[in-house]
């Protein structure tokens, strides 16, 4: 459609209102458009409800058509709404949070959840989806860690735009738009605080927290959503460097400019607008072209336009994009898109969508510990399901959707389902995984019953809704409560395993000390029962690795593989050294770095071989490495490069995943992993801004996690 012809025949005050995103709570079961309750404070006025372009929130299907129904005999020029929500890690079937997926290293694995959560969402009325999220989460604490994919830019890339292609495809059936976010640097809130300040080099934001939005623009990604945070002293809302500057003339980004929610009035908050008024001309003078769940822009931007401090060719160009995006995605010859009840009853949760999810979760626990316990047998007479997680269906974490608890598998009933031959029992011992729950007086029935079984199952961690927004934490240790709950079991029954369930890497090192063996399944959503089971008796092989460093203690927080060097390094350990950059009362190496995850099987590494010891630029180097299985089973091993840059105009990084593969190794296969190594390989963002490799030596390390050591050195000359 000729979205300029459309454009033309609107009024500046139905321009504005396309600009402004309401929440669905305005369109109330007795008053369309209600202005009343909590939608009050957004200051919109009821006249101004049939012109409104899109609608925040979770709304069932069958209220999402008569809503669209309504809205197209109001509005004037028959321009549908666009239906917006978080459809963060599936919408009805869950599947696990973004920062365990990730650790499948399995791009096509992202892309098919993510398709699937799109498919549901769509038949369900959705038609934009506020993911990706693309920050870079280098500290536990903070909360939102748990959606994205970890510490390390070049993974977050790759998941970035696999999820982009997932959800969006060509915009066509079952697709919808995706919304990178939040753009940038959210993740860098200092202290892990959520909501807190970013302060960072230019060098290092670019380096390490822009590439995965990049990496999104660069596949299409129809909207950005700009984040809630100062960077480097100006809220990113009305920040003109990052939005214009950055997104729109170095990146080409024209696509949707979105706010995050409440943000542009919450630059008055920031003490960096002095009103309403001036927060909407910052924000819009930045390119923003929709304020989400505030009103500034309904309230001033004619005002703004009047005064001539906004033009109308700014009003028309962001209106112009919105129109564009609701017409690529088909709504203004069908408003309703794919949404279809019936249809939905089919689709949500069916095998297919559970098969996927249950394949996902499995590939993405990640074995942390194993004495020799697991996988436990199948032939075990009577196992003991024990834990706040044993019988629950909260093991959906946040920005769970539609997600129900009742619909989720439980341990229990995972464990059931994959020995119908045995004996399951199943107790509390502690009721819940709250970080302030003390009561104690399950554990007594807990070891009593722990006592009586062949193998214990024991399901630990922090509570469902203790990660996600605004959930930053302090102490990111086990409640002591549970730490009795695993002493008391274990000095009956050595046999046990702990599932751990989380949001967010733990401080866990007596839990290490103490598990004979942990399986971290992060929140592993609807089938995550089903997937522990298959982990626990040896159905599935764990293959799933750490995307984020687990600190031995959360005062090394934030703590990140690939951290800068100091002058003064330290080993692991001190080892009675004064003057060095270690924590004299603990030391720095974290509990489980970047890239870590156990399996059943045990992989031999060869060494490393180069094809040469120097390359030109525009010449290139092959890395190979020999990988065997020396295990007793069949294992998908992840095998990772790693890049050290000796030396550089600025200090570089002591180590940087460059590449990795996820081979098949039956037991006792080998199998020559190479990597080629190019300029572009190296190639880094200097302090000018500039990207490019410098001449000199290089380091490459190949294994199984990003500890791996002696690395092999070649020259760029
Ligand atoms: C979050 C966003 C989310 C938005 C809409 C905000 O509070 O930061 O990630 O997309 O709400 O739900």
């Amino acid at each position: 459609m000729d979205v300029k012809k459309l454009l033309v025949k609107m009024s500046v005050r139905e321009k504005v209102c396309q600009l402004t995103q309401v929440h669905f709570g305005m369109y109330d079961d007795k008053k369309f458009y209600d202005t009343t309750g909590p939608e009050s404070i957004l200051y919109v006025k009821a006249e101004d409800g049939k012109n409104f372009g899109s609608i925040l929130g979770e709304a069932p299907t069958e209220k999402i058509l008569e809503i669209q129904e309504k809205h197209m005999q109001d509005n004037p020029h028959k321009i549908p709404l666009l239906f917006c929500t978080n459809v963060v890690h599936g919408f009805k079937t869950i599947y696990p949070i973004p920062l365990g997926l990730a650790g499948a290293f399995d791009m096509e694995l992202v892309r098919e959840c993510a398709a699937m959560g799109a498919k549901e969402a769509t038949v369900c009325g959705r038609h934009l989806n506020y993911a990706p999220m693309a920050d870079t989460a280098r500290d536990a604490r903070w909360g939102r860690v748990m959606e994205s994919a970890g510490e390390g830019a070049y993974l977050s890339a790759l998941v970035t735009k696999a999820n982009v292609e997932g959800f969006q495809g060509d915009l066509g059936k079952y697709k919808m738009a995706a919304c990178v976010k939040h753009f940038a640097a959210y993740g860098g809130a200092e202290a892990g605080r959520d909501y807190n300040t970013v302060d960072m080099s230019e060098y290092t934001l670019r380096n390490y927290y822009l590439p995965a939005y990049k990496a999104a623009v660069d596949a299409g990604v129809t909207m950005v959503m700009s984040a809630f945070n100062t960077l480097n002293g100006v809220p990113v809302t009305g920040n003109k460097w990052i939005l214009k500057d950055v997104l729109r003339d170095e990146w080409g980004f024209d696509g949707v400019l979105i706010t995050d929610f409440r943000a542009v009035k919450e630059m008055i908050t920031h003490g960096f607008a002095e009103n309403g008024k001036e927060a909407c001309f910052l924000a819009a003078d930045a390119g923003v072209d929709i304020e989400m769940m505030s009103s500034a822009f309904a309230e001033y931007y004619e005002e703004l336009i009047a005064e001539g401090r906004l033009t109308i060719e700014q009003l028309d160009t962001s209106v112009e994009r919105v129109l564009r995006l609701k017409d690529a995605l088909g709504l203004l010859e069908n408003p309703t898109k794919d949404e279809n009840p019936e249809e939905a009853k089919a689709i949500l949760l069916c095998d297919e969508h559970r098969a996927l999810a249950r394949k996902a979760a499995e590939e993405s626990a990640v074995l942390l510990k194993n004495d020799g316990v697991l996988p436990f047998s199948k032939t075990l007479k009577r196992v003991a399901v024990i834990g706040p997680h044993a019988n629950t269906g909260k093991l959906r974490g946040q920005w769970r959707c539609s997600g129900q608890e009742e619909d989720v598998v439980t341990v229990f009933d995972g464990v059931k389902n994959a020995l119908p031959e045995s004996e399951v029992v199943w107790c509390e011992g502690v009721a819940s995984a709250a970080f302030d729950y003390t009561d104690e007086s399950g554990i007594a029935q807990a070891k009593a019953l722990a006592k009586t079984c062949d193998a214990v199952v024991l399901c630990l961690g922090e509570d469902e809704d203790e990660a996600g927004e605004g959930k930053s934490r302090m102490d990111i240790t086990l409640p002591q409560v549970q730490y009795k709950l695993l002493d008391e079991v274990c000095s009956v029954n050595k046999n046990a395993a702990v599932l751990l369930f989380t949001g967010r890497p733990l401080a866990i090192k007596r839990l290490h000390e103490t598990a004979p063996a942990i399986v971290n399944m992060w929140w592993p959503g609807t089938e995550g029962g089903n997937a522990a089971a298959s982990i626990l008796f040896g159905d599935k092989n764990p293959s799933g690795k750490l995307t984020m460093t687990f600190p031995a203690h959360v005062g090394q927080c934030p703590i990140y593989y690939n951290h800068y060097r100091t002058g003064r390094p330290s080993p692991d350990e001190r080892k009675g050294k004064t003057f060095v950059s270690a924590y004299f009362d603990g030391g720095n190496a974290p509990l489980y770095p970047f890239g870590y995850g156990l399996s059943y099987s045990k992989v031999e590494y060869s060494e490393v071989v180069l094809d040469k010891e120097s390359m030109r630029g525009g010449e290139k180097i092959t890395a190979t490495v020999r990988v065997k299985n020396a295990g007793r089973y069949a294992t998908n091993e992840t095998v990772q490069l790693y890049i050290a840059d000796t030396f550089a105009s600025i200090v570089r990084p002591v180590k940087e995943l460059k590449g990795f593969e996820k081979v098949a190794l039956a037991v006792g296969e080998e199998k020559t992993v190479s990597f080629e190594i190019t300029e572009e390989t190296l190639a880094f963002y200097g302090a000018d801004g500039v990207k490019k490799a410098e001449k000199g030596e290089f380091k490459v390390y190949i294994g199984t996690d990003s500890s791996c050591k002696e690395g092999k050195a070649f020259r760029l000359v």
